[in-house]
């Protein structure tokens, strides 16, 4: 990606894949008003355009002579991992274009198009690329953001300042007042950065977490630190060149096995944030092993911090059920049963009990489970 098509303002140039010349040139002429625009009838032209030149966004139809749409989209975002694509569906068909939200797209849009509807999806996605283009710029030239906490505070600064420089008047925009929850947007974003399956993973963590903390005596504060630590329990692998959430291995027991230094590097990159120390003790500890067996430094039982001992369920949980590209998901039951194998040797076995408890009791279908199959 070259940093020219970072800056706001710029034009970006979009690829218009569509096998019918109505709908194509039709795009074409509103694009063109305030796009560079290219074209592709079929998905070998489409693949020869994105191997030649630099394309920022794309239109797709679901539909082309020589390819399905959805596996064109699977090969582009395998390829090109940072081209924002949006969907064009003649289909009217929501389970298709929540299949491409589910393989990467940034949005999808119904044919016939409302040119309004069109522009503003346009505008609002390359944004958003300017944005996340900038953090993956950022994530790759400021390792200083998970070096001391000096360092890491004035990497921070830099990144803070050019965010917000693209975030004027957008709704990720960095709040003027520092509270805890004024960096969710610039941290939601450098998740999303380095991997959309990442964001959507923490956002599930946190989700499940969030349904432990209401069960749980916690206090608000120790639920809101629950809530932004499984957010963020992640954080260390946007650190990571070239990571994919899909490629990140996922061992019998579920656990995650990639590059453990991710738990530490994580807890470097928040400490100057001013978060509540739990945040931070999640993030370093939330692959501790109850037996002592886990890392990064081998904390036993109860000396593992009690949030990071409920992050570390969830997220496993998630690795064993999520619906991701590329996995295999395990209906609930069949999830259940694989984890509560690893009660008293990973995790602490009252709060994983009453962890599976809760996602069995839970009133609204958890959201790994919307696609996965009936045990
Ligand atoms: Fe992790």
């Amino acid at each position: 990606m070259d940093m020219a098509s970072c800056q706001a303002g710029t034009q970006p140039t979009v690829l218009v894949i569509d096998d019918e010349a109505g709908p194509r040139d039709a795009l074409k002429t509103i694009l063109r008003t305030f796009c560079n625009v290219r074209s592709a009838e079929n998905a070998k032209t489409a693949l020869d355009v994105l191997n030649q030149d630099p394309i920022d966004l794309i239109t797709l139809d679901q539909k082309l002579p020589d390819r399905h749409g959805l596996d064109l989209l699977r090969d582009i975002k395998h390829r090109h991992p940072d081209v924002e694509v949006i969907i064009v569906t003649g289909y009217g068909s929501l389970k298709s274009a929540m299949e491409g939200i589910r393989h990467g797209a940034a949005g999808y849009l119904l044919k016939p198009f409302n040119v309004n509807e069109l522009t503003t999806l346009i505008q609002q996605t390359m944004d958003k690329k300017r944005r996340l283009d900038f953090l993956r710029h950022s994530l790759r030239t400021l390792p200083d953001l998970w070096g001391s906490e000096e360092e890491s505070a004035r990497a921070w600064n830099k990144v803070k300042t050019g965010y917000a420089s693209l975030s004027i008047n957008a709704q990720g925009a960095v709040a003027s007042q520092q509270d805890d929850m004024s960096l969710l947007p610039l941290l939601s974003d450098i998740l999303e950065a380095t991997d959309r399956q990442l964001l959507n993973h923490s956002s599930r963590v946190s989700f499940y977490a969030t349904l432990m903390a209401s069960r749980l005596n916690l206090t608000a504060s120790e639920q809101k630190s629950l809530a932004l630590g499984a957010f963020l329990h992640d954080l260390g692998k946007t650190s990571l060149p070239s990571y994919r959430f899909s490629e990140d291995q996922v061992l019998p027991s579920g656990e995650a096995s990639l590059c453990r230094e991710h738990s530490d590097r994580g807890a470097r990159m928040i400490a100057p944030l001013g978060l509540p120390i739990e945040v931070g003790q999640i993030v370093a500890s939330h692959h501790e092993r109850w037996d002592g067996q886990g890392y990064p430094r081998g904390l036993r039982g109860t000396d593992i911090p009690f949030l990071a001992r409920i992050v570390g369920i969830a997220q496993t949980f998630d690795h064993l059920t999520a619906d991701v590209p590329g996995r295999v998901a395990l209906p609930l039951d069949a999830a259940t049963r694989q984890i509560s194998l690893q009660s008293e040797t990973h995790f602490d076995p009252l709060l994983l009990e009453f962890f599976i408890q809760v996602v069995k009791d839970s009133p609204v279908s958890t959201p790994a489970m919307d696609i996965a199959p009936a045990a």
